[in-house]
């Protein structure tokens, strides 16, 4: 109460020792040490360049988009929480699934600070906690990993499927696709697909990559994607 009539007292308490005012000792450092922070960033950003992936391709019907894999989780959250959601029969809610539980816990995640006042700074004291922490590892983890997981087998599955759906009407491959080894062409022309089943025996990578761009003896041009070239070459010199 005293203090309040004399502004003048107060002002003595601001300049002792012991109080350090806010401009310019404080904001002075965290100014020197922000820039440094970016400078360090700059460098970093100059001399570690990180290389971008390649060009989108609207006519590559073979790519099999992935995040980066910081947000594989949130893909594959997705991907497995939709099938079961799909399973429970709530399609028609997509939006809970999709937007109001991340919202919810988007907005949890930032008010932690707020419900959590506790002054306990010690883990083991702080048990609940703990297990909040832990259980965010492993809910990330998994969900990290599951999701690498899964964009390995899509990639990998790729050009089996590219077979299916592009070359089984004429070509064999073991058991799969054409086994008459006969095709007859629109216009009654009737050609003999040989069966890719050991073709990578037969012939070299670019043999096989010279007959997908520019085929012969009646093969039609199926005009694929330059990935989807790449994966199939990759795949059909390993058939042996
Ligand atoms: C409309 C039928 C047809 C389709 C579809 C087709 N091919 Fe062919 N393919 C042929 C014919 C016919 C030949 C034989 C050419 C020859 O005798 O010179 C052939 C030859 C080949 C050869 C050379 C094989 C060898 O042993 O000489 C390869 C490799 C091949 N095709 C791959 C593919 C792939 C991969 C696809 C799918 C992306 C595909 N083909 C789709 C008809 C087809």
């Amino acid at each position: 109460m005293a203090d309040d009539l004399h502004p003048g007292h107060q002002a003595k308490e601001y300049q002792s020792p012991t109080v350090v005012p806010f401009w310019p000792e404080h904001l002075l450092k965290e100014l020197v040490v922000g820039f440094v922070a970016v400078f360090v960033l700059v460098l970093f950003a100059h001399f570690t360049p990180v290389p971008l992936g390649a060009r989108a391709d609207p006519g590559d019907w073979a790519f099999q988009p992935a995040p980066d894999w910081y947000f594989y989780w949130v893909q594959n959250l997705f991907d497995v929480g939709g099938y079961y959601w799909s399973v429970l029969g709530l399609t028609s809610l997509d939006w809970i699934l999709m937007f109001a539980l991340p919202t919810v816990g988007v907005m949890i995640f930032i008010g932690v600070p707020f419900i959590d006042r506790h002054k306990e700074r010690r883990l083991l004291k702080r048990p609940v906690m703990l297990a909040i922490l832990l259980f965010g590892f492993v809910f990330f983890g998994y969900f990290t990993a599951n999701g690498v997981y899964t964009h390995k087998t899509l990639v990998a599955a790729e050009p089996m499927a590219i077979y299916t759906s592009s070359c089984a009407t004429c070509h064999a491959l073991g058991p799969l696709g054409n086994q008459t080894g006969v095709f007859k062409l629109p216009d009654g022309q009737y050609i003999y697909p040989p069966p890719l089943t050991n073709v990578g025996s037969i012939l070299t990578a670019s043999e096989i990559r010279h007959q997908l761009v520019q085929p012969e003896g009646g093969m039609p041009q199926l005009n694929l994607p330059p990935a989807a070239l790449k994966y199939l070459v990759g795949w059909l010199t390993t058939l042996k």
